[in-house]
């Protein structure tokens, strides 16, 4: 991307985060606790490490991480999630965390600066992914660990194609996500030894998964969506696997994400 498509994708990623930093936030923090914490062992988050989790959003991991280390830096675009994040760690006195708001693809952090640089569903928000991967490497000592949390989309490219066109329409913030070997095309390429990687499957209701991302049924924006997945179903043309299911009631439409957890060690 073009600096100019770079600062409108920033304008479209804070105007996304600033419109659900409460409904985003409440579910996000309260929701991957768990996630939060598989990634804190792979990337062996110690007593003594200095850590940056960037695109922090409202603290996800850094409200969890904080538990773990000396002190971590929660970096991000959007103001107003951060502030949401800043209020969290008030709240549960957490004093070893600094808030910054800034880019991930360039980090106020000297080469070797720091022992862990993580982030979580961020990079398919980010105009330059590779580029966010160069920086965590570069600001982490040898032997410091980069741990990554991500959707992941088919290695099939039109399958990828029409799952990040289905993303767009939900949130025009999304730039394209990444297929696994991808990411560890990326890790190899910045002297990371890859050290764990994990899959899992999660269930999300459509209408939840649309509602944290800002939008409910009559939405022109919800109704694009649905349309658009609908029309996947049969032969699962996107990836998501959606299904109406039915626990007696009325039934629900559901979709599946599939998440990557990756780490590495800085060679
Ligand atoms: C889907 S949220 C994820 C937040 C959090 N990491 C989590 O897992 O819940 C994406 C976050 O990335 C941030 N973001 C997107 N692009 C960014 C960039 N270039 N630099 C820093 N933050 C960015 C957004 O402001 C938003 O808070």
């Amino acid at each position: 991307m073009s600096a100019i498509d770079k600062s409108q994708q920033n304008e479209l990623v804070r105007e996304q985060f600033t419109r659900t930093a409460q409904v985003f936030g409440d579910y996000a923090v309260a929701a991957r606790v768990r996630e939060a914490e598989l990634l804190a062992g792979m990337v062996k988050a110690a007593a003594q490490d200095r850590v940056v989790d960037l695109a922090a959003g409202p603290g996800t991991l850094a409200l969890r991480f904080a538990r773990h280390v000396r002190r971590i830096c929660a970096l991000d675009l959007t103001p107003a999630i951060l502030q949401r994040a800043r209020n969290s760690a008030a709240v549960e006195k957490l004093a070893n965390i600094d808030f910054v708001v800034g880019d991930a693809q360039s980090l106020p952090f000297a080469d070797g600066a720091l022992d862990i640089a993580v982030t979580s569903y961020s990079l398919h928000h980010i105009s330059e992914p590779a580029r966010v991967i160069g920086e965590m490497a570069r600001v982490v000592r040898r032997g410091g660990r980069v741990g990554v949390i991500d959707i992941r989309v088919s290695e099939d490219s039109q399958s990828a194609d029409i799952h990040d066109r289905i993303e767009r329409l939900r949130d025009p913030s999304h730039t394209r996500s990444l297929s696994q070997n991808e990411f560890e095309v990326l890790f190899a390429r910045n002297g990371l030894r890859l050290l764990a990687v994990e899959r899992q499957e999660h269930l999300r209701p459509f209408d939840h998964w649309m509602l944290v991302a800002g939008s409910k049924p009559g939405d022109p924006r919800y109704e694009e969506t649905r349309k658009l997945l609908e029309s996947t179903m049969a032969g699962d043309l996107a990836g998501f696997n959606p299904r109406a299911v039915s626990d007696n009631g009325p039934a629900e439409l559901q979709i599946t994400n599939t998440v990557l957890f990756i780490a590495g060690e800085k060679n």
